[in-house]
């Protein structure tokens, strides 16, 4: 597989291991069984990836999702999580929309949509892998931001959570916290980071994200130390969704005042609300296995699965609507439209 920071020279073999896989389009719908769970359509649109046991509630008490999913659109073949964010729409100059598509990373060319995931014990650049962390348990779920931030301050929290504005798909830096005010060529990559400590006893929270903590000083980054209240290490989890904005590059098809015409699902042009939900679901103890071998990217302990298979794993909207065709308005947005 492509690899585009493959190691010019290997300093230390890792002792622990960072995946990186792919991630076909599930489904693209208003659902959302953490935040809303029963709630068929849920206030906004969705692109979810994973395992095709999916549905409105998927409680923990009565839905073992790797027994009841049959297929993942992930590479991992044993991970039927589920994963998801917002979409982003564009908005024209004649005030209608259109959903934006994503496209698979540089090493998925041929992935349908979806995102591509990492499950890190240290950084990203960082091909030693050192960190031991344990592996999320069986009904874990989390979520990461505020829907509602609109302004940096409010968005500061939630320091982990960026865009890159595409120049090529090896672009990476710099990130900014908010949408990108330029076209992006190449697209642009919505970065979603999750919190890297977790309280060690709570599978979720009333708010989804209080059992689980960023590091208690530094960064995960700088391996900073998890705070007495969260003193477990959890693998750094993170989606790059890159979104295929290059067919609405046309400056002239921009707004005439400066400002840039995508808008996320649930009405947010700033980018300040972004966040990303998950739903842990990888059969038995097979993340833990593979975060303990020894590996970077290619890690023999992940059964994988081809990018045709991953392709053919979706299933049906629980709410119908059009997701494809350009739109007066973005489903669920009628009375919030900014
Ligand atoms: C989701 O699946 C579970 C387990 O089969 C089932 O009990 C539940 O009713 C389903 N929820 C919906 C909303 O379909
Ligand atoms: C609005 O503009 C878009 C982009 O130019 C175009 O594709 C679409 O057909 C237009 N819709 C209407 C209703 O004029
Ligand atoms: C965090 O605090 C610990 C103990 O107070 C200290 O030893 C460590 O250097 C700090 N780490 C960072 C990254 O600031």
């Amino acid at each position: 597989m492509y690899w585009r920071v493959l190691p010019v020279v290997a300093l230390a073999a890792p002792t622990h291991a960072l995946i990186r896989m792919g991630c076909s389009q599930l489904v693209v719908q208003r659902l959302d069984p953490l935040v809303t769970p029963g709630q068929v359509p849920s206030p906004h649109v969705h692109q979810i990836i994973g395992g095709n046991s999916l549905n409105a509630t998927m409680h923990p008490s009565n839905h073992d999702i790797p027994k009841m999913s049959t297929c993942t659109t992930c590479q991992a073949a044993d991970d039927f999580s589920n994963y998801w964010t917002a979409v982003l729409y564009f908005k024209a100059q004649n005030g209608t929309y259109k959903r934006v598509n994503q496209k698979g990373n540089a090493g998925f060319e041929g992935q349908k949509g979806g995102m591509t995931v990492y499950y890190m014990q240290n950084q990203l650049a960082d091909y030693e892998q050192k960190t031991q962390v344990t592996a999320f348990k069986p009904g874990f779920r989390m979520f990461v931001g505020d829907l509602n931030a609109r302004t940096l301050e409010e968005a500061k929290p939630y320091r982990q959570l960026t865009y890159t504005c595409l120049q090529d798909m090896s672009t990476r830096y710099p990130e900014t916290k908010y949408l990108p005010n330029k076209p992006c060529p190449a697209g642009i990559m919505v970065n979603v980071r999750f919190p890297t400590c977790w309280d060690g006893v709570n599978l979720d929270s009333p708010n989804h994200m209080d059992h689980v903590s960023y590091p208690a000083n530094g960064t995960f980054e700088s391996q900073g130390p998890c705070p007495t209240s969260h003193p477990v290490k959890i693998p750094q989890l993170m989606f790059e969704v890159i979104f295929d904005t290059a067919p609405f590059n046309n400056k002239a098809d921009w707004p005439t005042d400066g400002t840039q015409p995508f808008m996320w699902s649930f009405g947010d042009t700033t980018g300040y609300g972004t966040h990303g939900d998950y739903v842990f679901g990888w059969k038995d103890d097979s993340l833990q296995k593979i975060m303990n071998e020894p590996c970077y990217v290619n890690c023999k302990s992940m059964k994988t699965q081809t990018i045709d298979q991953m392709n053919s794993c979706t299933v049906e909207q629980t709410a119908k609507e059009d997701m494809d065709s350009w739109v007066k308005e973005i489903p669920g947005q009628a009375m919030t439209e900014e």
